[in-house]
């Protein structure tokens, strides 16, 4: 089974086990874990094969946005991703179109009406905006309603086993996410007023000012003062030959088998995307004993945080930026990734190819906002407010500050507050949402230190971030600046407490210890990795800030920060590199073999509608004939016209209008309407074999 066993930061909770049968085989599960993850654990990555050409689909987004984990159980076609195991349940591969299900038993169906609810607040999303609103909006005694598709509050802060940035006072800064989602949770459930309804999905918003609610197969209408949609952010996909193969998935799903339901997915992943999620998710992996062969970059440099990149770097995971990836090759799962330079078109250059083995291939090329909910509760004069992802793609910090200021926008407009929202606050939300600033060199940042103890900075970008000042007991640690985007600086006393260092979400901060020899000194490094590659009397491969060879050093002493879950690992080096040391490499390269394909070919076979299986070659056809809908594209080539409601391929659809020289102002976009999700039509009618009594409904 590919369980993950241990984990340097998770624990491994004793579950329940349980059987169920795919394929006729049996499979053991935990109860409770979602399809998708059990059947991963069993090594099963193909879920169906596609009804136009019998492609095999694995899963893309694991999240319940696209529908490419369908599989049928209990006779039933569903999304393997938010279908919890149950024990005996029998579940097959999908093969071909799905099959109407239908029940020839003469059991009585029974028929209750819907019920119609009303609250002074519906939100949309229990993840960090959505919880942050509801706190500030729980402490008015307000009858609230939190909707969430998931079993858990947090979001995907459940995913994050890594620090979070920003500043202590607004966002928990210095908190692993996993944490941060349980303390949002806890500092909601304090108001017996706001109700959490997880499990449960919102269908659509409609113009009787109405919104059609889910929960455990049963149907709601909420009819709302306010609605808040805090429905953060879903995933985007790429065109590229080989896109579909089972095994190419969205970086968020490869986060929730590995950090949610602990599965070892794979041995060997690539990613594509050097933007934070690409490069956490490689971090995520490294943690998880998986080994990261590459990441591939297209612009000349990465996009999310450098401490981020710098922890993958060091750690020994190669980083190729103006690269792109140029086929994903393998018979029915991914076996090989091919990738390329590119010119400054972005384009692969010829010759550059190199071909690297990997089971799996992450996507990591960005987020768009789950929005549509709000446009039609606008469009439906419904008093409506948005924040988090669903409003801008952002940090969770700054996800957290914008659920704050939605709840003081509710607040005033049901007339409970009368001021308006302070315009300090809008500045510290801006100041979240910054995008990296300058990144600074080693030089520019040479400093003298004095003293026997003190500490090093390896954070040369400006980031929003400080609780490395905030952490000092000596206040020693400043920033330069006025803001928390400046970098910090060291100076005076240092009692070496080691409290910069732990904190750091970055790993950004060594300590140099000389009181003891001042020619070899003890240099401590920041470690949350496999504890058995950093044991004390070993020799770690020490490299400097760009993830170059440093020292062999021998490695003098293991604290195991057992509450933070992280190690600190005392090596000696030689005082004239002590302050260049700034990890531990724990993984090797490897090399790619020549690839001899021809990329100038491949073009027109890339799916760009992955639930219909449209390549780019029929839409390409489609607009030279003068199609500038997307509404008419959907109904000549069925693009757009899956099970996923084209939330997968929308936006690729309008790129491809782009690449193709159309004007965005003669592009006409897909219509959206209710349903937003999947819904079994049953539930319309009242249908239903569990209601829930309502008082039930707090599922912190
Ligand atoms: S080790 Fe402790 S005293 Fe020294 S700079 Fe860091 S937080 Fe301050
Ligand atoms: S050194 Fe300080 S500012 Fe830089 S990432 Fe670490 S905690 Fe944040
Ligand atoms: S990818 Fe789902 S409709 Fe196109």
């Amino acid at each position: 089974m590919n369980r993950i066993k241990k984990h340097p930061v998770l624990e491994i909770k004793e579950r329940k086990e349980i059987k169920f049968y795919f394929d006729g085989q049996e499979i053991k599960a935990f109860e409770g874990e979602m399809l998708s993850s059990a059947l991963f654990a069993a090594g099963i990555k193909i879920f169906s094969y596609h009804k136009k050409d019998s492609a095999p689909q694995g899963i893309f987004c694991a999240n319940g946005q696209c529908a490419q984990c369908s599989v049928i159980a209990d006779g039933k076609v569903v999304k393997a991703c938010v279908t919890a195991v149950k024990e005996n349940m029998k579940v097959q591969t999908l093969r071909g179109a799905a099959p109407v299900s239908c029940d020839k038993s003469d059991k009585k169906l029974s028929f209750s009406k819907i019920e119609e609810i009303d609250t002074d607040v519906l939100i949309l999303g229990a993840g960090p905006s959505g919880l942050a609103c509801a706190f500030e909006i729980g402490k008015f005694n307000l009858d609230t309603i939190i909707v969430d598709d998931k079993d858990k509050p947090g979001g995907k802060l459940v995913l994050q086993t890594h620090k979070f940035f920003g500043s202590v006072e607004d966002c928990y800064a210095g908190s692993r996410g996993i944490d941060i989602a349980d303390k949002l949770a806890d500092d909601v459930k304090k108001y017996p007023s706001v109700k959490m309804w997880n499990n449960s999905v919102c269908a659509g918003v409609f113009s009787d000012k109405k919104i059609g609610v889910v929960k455990d197969g049963v149907y709601y209408l909420i009819k709302p003062k306010v609605f808040v949609v805090a429905a953060g952010a879903r995933e985007k996909t790429l065109m590229f030959p080989g896109n579909t193969l089972p095994g190419v998935y969205g970086a968020g799903a490869f986060q929730t088998l590995v950090n949610r339901d602990l599965i070892k997915a794979c041995e060997k992943i690539f990613i594509i995307g050097g933007g934070n999620v690409g490069l956490i998710a490689g971090y995520h992996a490294v943690q998880a004993g998986i080994k990261v062969v590459g990441l591939v970059e297209a612009a000349a440099y990465c996009g999310g945080y450098k401490v981020h990149e710098d922890k993958l770097r060091r750690l020994g995971v190669p980083i190729f930026t103006s690269h792109t990836v140029v086929e994903a090759q393998g018979k029915n799962c991914l076996e090989s990734v091919t990738i390329a330079k590119v010119d400054e078109n972005f384009k692969p250059i010829k010759g550059t190819e190199k071909k690297f083995k990997a089971d799996t291939l992450l996507v990591a090329v960005g987020l768009n906002p789950v929005n549509e909910f709000y446009t039609h509760a606008l469009e439906s004069g419904i008093n409506a407010f948005i924040c988090g992802d669903a409003q801008e793609i952002a940090e969770a910090s700054a996800a957290m500050f914008s659920g704050k200021i939605a709840a003081h926008k509710v607040l005033k407009s049901l007339g409970f507050i009368t001021s308006e929202v302070p315009n300090f606050w809008y500045e510290k939300l801006e100041i979240l949402k910054s995008r990296p600033g300058k990144t600074y060199s080693l030089e520019e940042l040479k400093q003298e230190y004095q003293g026997k103890v003190y500490p090093v900075f390896h954070c040369r970008q400006e980031i929003p971030c400080n609780p490395c000042v905030t952490v000092c007991p000596k206040k020693s640690i400043k920033l330069s600046g006025e803001t928390i985007m400046s970098l910090p600086k060291f100076s005076g006393e240092c009692i070496g407490c080691f409290k910069c260092l732990v904190i750091c979400p970055g790993l950004a901060v060594t300590i140099v210890d000389k009181r003891k020899d001042e020619k070899n000194p003890i240099v401590y490094l920041p470690y949350e990795n496999d504890p058995a590659l950093a044991e004390k009397g070993k020799t770690a491969e020490i490299v400097d800030d760009y993830g170059e060879d440093l020292y062999k050093a021998e490695i003098v002493s293991v604290l195991d920060m057992k509450a933070e879950n992280m190690r600190i690992i005392g090596v000696k080096i030689p005082a004239e590199l002590a302050e260049k040391a700034a990890s531990l490499r724990i993984l090797s390269h490897e090399e790619g073999e020549k690839w001899r394909g021809d990329i100038s070919k491949l073009d027109d076979c890339v799916i760009v509608c992955r639930c219909e299986r449209v390549t780019l070659g029929e839409i390409r056809k489609k607009i030279k004939e003068g199609v500038r809908d997307l509404n008419q594209l959907k109904a000549l080539t069925r693009a757009g016209m899956g099970a996923c409601g084209s939330k997968t391929c929308n936006s690729l659809l309008l790129s491809v209008m782009k690449s193709e020289g159309i004007d965005t102002k003669e592009i006409t976009d897909l219509t959206k309407r209710p349903l937003f999700m999947e819904t079994e039509f049953a539930v319309f009618a009242g249908v239903s074999s569990k209601k829930e009594d309502k008082t039930s409904f707090s599922g912190f």
